[in-house]
């Protein structure tokens, strides 16, 4: 297994059972069941051929009777009465919403998500946050070069975001981890370089203004945590 889906791995807590939807090659319920998770182990995937793929990896490592796989959109064949935790990873934001969106069980606190948005977390953030859920945790992992944004969300409480933290993650999970710094400079030298280009177009000043508040909000932060870890 790749660094990410080791650090997916390591955000599992052992439960009665977990589905890992969008499995493609089945290597995190593999791992899991290798891994002595005590539940149920359940794998989607809304194609033949990953599940397929997912099927022999659970074979080559003695798993298969250990997962149960499943050929379909999302949770659509997932009984909630037998998971207790759900993974998605590996996918665009806006997937991985429309996934949650068609699942409305789901929003149910007795659910811990764990959710590996490949792009557009800003959406995925936005959705949980306006749906009744609750981001509980943020990490970051380094993986080939990229860093990848990892979070935990449950459903209810009351969570309001700051516009930056759609993007960056919810501040006071997120700051804490050790690729913060490395993750900011990042995100503000994309930041830097979309806000060039909508002042030389001009011609969306609704989202160049809503970028200009997002780098500020992220400035103002940065500034927060250097004060704070001068103390
Ligand atoms: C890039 S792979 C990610 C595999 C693994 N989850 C990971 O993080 O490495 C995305 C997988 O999600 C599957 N997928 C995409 N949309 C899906 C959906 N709506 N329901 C189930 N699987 C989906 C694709 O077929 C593909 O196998």
């Amino acid at each position: 297994m790749n660094k990410r889906l080791q650090a997916i791995e390591s955000l599992v807590e052992p439960g009665d059972g977990l589905i890992d939807v969008g499995t493609d090659h089945g290597y995190l319920p593999v791992s899991l069941a290798r891994n002595g998770y005590p539940g149920a182990l359940f794998a989607s995937d809304i194609r033949k051929g990953p599940l397929a793929a997912a099927r022999r990896s659970a074979r080559e490592a003695g798993q298969e009777e250990r997962i149960e796989f499943q050929l379909c959109d999302g949770l659509a064949l997932c009984d909630p009465a037998r998971v207790d935790t759900i993974v998605i990873a590996g996918m665009g934001g806006d997937t991985i919403c429309g996934i949650l969106d068609r699942a409305e069980w789901c929003m149910d606190g007795r659910y811990r998500l764990i959710l590996q948005p490949m792009t557009r977390g800003e959406v995925l953030r936005y959705w949980l946050t306006n749906n009744g859920f609750s981001i509980e945790r943020e990490q970051l992992v380094s993986d080939g070069g990229e860093i990848y944004s990892l979070l935990c969300a449950r459903f209810g409480g009351q969570q309001t975001l700051l516009d930056a933290e759609l993007y960056t993650g919810v501040f006071s999970l997120i700051e804490q981890d050790p690729l913060w710094p490395a993750y900011s400079a990042l995100l503000r030298g994309r930041l830097e370089k979309l806000l060039r280009g909508l002042r030389q177009g001009g011609r969306d000043p609704g989202r160049l203004r809503l970028m200009e508040t997002i780098a500020e909000q992220l400035r103002e932060r940065e500034a927060y945590g250097k004060r704070t870890g001068d103390l």
